[in-house]
C-alpha cells in the first residue's frame, strides 16, 4: 500500500519534539509548562448557561456557514474593531477555530497553477506550521521567508525575487505574530496589499492574537485593505475566540474577506466541512458581542509583560512583545537551553527551531525559545526568573 509523499519528509510535531528531548531527563524543580500557546485565564462564566439553554439544538445539523446571527455578531465586531462594514451573508464565514479555516482557505483558494508553474505559497519563517500543511496538501511550492531580527520579525515578501511573486497565489501572514510577538502596522498592511496587487494573489492574514496587545490596538487587514481603496479579494482574515475569550476548547472562529473567496470557502465546506455544534454557535454569538471579559483578559497579559520587562529587560537582544503572549529570546542553541532549563529549573519552554524551517541559509529559529505567558501571575514571574538566573547568568 502506498502513502503519499508530499508529507514523507515532515518533522515531528513541535510537542512530541519536546517530549523526546525533555523527558528522558528527571525536572531540577518545581514544573512550569510554558510551552503550547494554550490560554489559561478563565472564559466568561456565562457561557454555560448559554449552552444549556439551547441544548436541545444538539439535536440538528448545525448550519454550514455559520448562523444568520453568529455572521452578524462577527460583521458588528469588525465594524466596532476596525470600522470596516462587511456583508454578513457574503463576506464572513464561521470556522471551527482558526486553524481548520487557515488550512482549508488553501483547498478553496489555490489554483493548480500560476504563471506556467507550481504555485507558490508565501509564509514567514517561523511560522504555524498548518501555514506549511496547506500549501503541501494543495501540492503548492511552500517558501519560507525569513522574520528576523533584522526585518523586524516580520517577513519580508518584497525581497523575494519577482519569479517566486509571479507564481505566488497565497501569502500567509501572522499578524501579532506568533512567536515573536511584532505586529504589521498600517504601512506593512498597505505595501503588502500593493504587492499583492502587483503580483496577483490573495492575502490570508492570521489575527487570531490581534485582541493580546500591549498599549495599541494593531491594525486590521481588512480596516488597510478598506482605508487604501484595496481590491477586497485580495485579504481573508481569520479571527478566532481562542486567545481573545479563553475558549481554544470551543473550537470558534471566523474568516471575512472578499465575497469570491469567502464563496469559495462555503462552497468546499459545504462538501467537507464540520460546523460548529448550534448551541456553540450561539455561545460565540454573545462572546463576540462582548468586550468587558477581553479587556479584563488583556490587563492580565500585560501584568504579566510588565514582570517580563521587569525580569529580563536586561536580557542583551530581549525584545519586548507588542502584542499576543509569547517571549521570543534569544539564546546560544534553542534545544541546549531548553534541556538546560528543565534539567536546572522545571521550566519547559519550546526551541525555537521547532517552529521553523530550515532553509539553504540558515534556521531563523536555532537561536531562540519561545516562552508562553499563559499560566498564573505568581508563577510566571517565579519562572521568569528562573529562566534569567539558569541562562542569562
Ligand atoms: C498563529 C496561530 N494561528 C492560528 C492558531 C489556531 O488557533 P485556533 O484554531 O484555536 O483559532 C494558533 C493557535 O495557537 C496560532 O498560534
Amino acid at each position: 500500500m502506498q502513502f503519499p509523499d508530499r508529507f514523507s519528509n515532515l518533522p515531528d510535531y513541535a510537542f512530541p519534539r519536546l517530549r523526546a528531548l525533555l523527558d528522558a531527563h528527571a525536572p531540577g524543580g518545581p514544573v512550569r509548562h510554558m510551552t503550547i500557546g494554550e490560554p489559561k485565564h478563565a472564559f466568561p462564566p456565562w457561557i454555560t448557561d448559554i449552552i444549556a439553554r439551547h441544548a436541545d439544538e444538539f439535536g440538528r445539523y448545525p448550519p454550514n456557514d455559520g448562523t444568520p446571527e453568529l455572521r452578524q455578531a462577527i460583521a458588528d465586531w469588525l465594524e466596532r474593531r476596525y470600522g470596516v462594514t462587511v456583508d454578513s451573508d457574503s463576506q464572513v464565514i464561521a470556522l471551527n477555530g482558526t486553524r481548520e479555516g487557515l488550512y482549508n482557505a488553501a483547498m478553496a483558494l489555490c489554483p493548480e497553477e500560476k504563471a506556467g508553474g507550481t504555485p507558490a505559497v508565501l509564509m514567514p519563517n517561523p511560522f504555524y506550521q498548518v501555514y506549511m500543511i496547506a500549501a503541501l496538501s494543495v501540492a503548492a511550492e511552500p517558501v519560507f521567508v525569513p522574520a528576523t531580527d533584522a526585518t523586524g520579525h516580520l517577513p519580508d515578501f518584497a525581497a523575494l525575487p519577482a519569479s517566486v511573486l509571479d507564481r505566488t497565489v497565497l501569502c500567509y501572514v501572522c499578524s501579532p505574530a506568533n512567536p515573536q510577538g511584532a505586529v504589521a502596522d498600517e504601512g506593512y498592511w498597505a505595501d503588502l496589499l500593493a504587492l499583492a496587487e502587483r503580483h496577483d494573489f490573495r492575502i490570508l492574514a492570521d489575527e487570531c492574537y490581534s485582541e493580546i496587545w500591549r498599549d495599541t490596538p494593531p491594525p486590521g487587514a481588512l480596516q488597510v485593505a478598506a482605508r487604501t481603496g484595496a481590491d477586497p479579494e485580495r485579504i481573508v482574515a481569520f479571527h478566532s475566540l481562542s486567545k481573545r475569550s479563553n475558549l481554544p476548547g470551543l473550537r470558534s472562529g471566523f474568516a471575512a474577506g472578499g465575497p469570491q473567496s469567502i464563496a469559495r470557502m462555503k462552497q468546499l465546506r459545504n462538501y467537507s466541512g464540520a460546523p460548529l455544534p448550534l448551541p456553540l454557535q450561539r455561545v460565540a454569538e454573545a462572546v463576540w458581542a462582548d468586550e468587558v471579559h477581553v479587556e479584563e483578559n488583556r490587563a492580565l497579559y500585560r501584568r504579566k509583560f510588565e514582570i517580563a520587562d521587569r525580569v529580563l529587560g536586561n536580557v542583551p537582544g530581549y525584545r519586548p512583545p507588542q502584542a499576543g503572549f509569547f517571549l521570543w529570546l534569544p539564546v546560544d542553541d534553542g534545544e541546549v537551553a531548553a534541556l538546560k532549563l528543565w534539567r536546572e529549573t522545571g521550566v519547559r519552554v519550546l526551541p525555537g527551531a521547532y517552529l521553523t524551517r530550515e532553509t539553504d541559509t540558515a534556521n531563523p529559529g536555532a537561536g531562540y525559545i519561545r516562552v508562553a505567558l499563559v499560566g498564573p501571575e505568581d508563577e510566571t514571574e517565579q519562572a521568569l526568573i528562573a529562566i534569567r538566573d539558569c541562562l542569562y547568568d
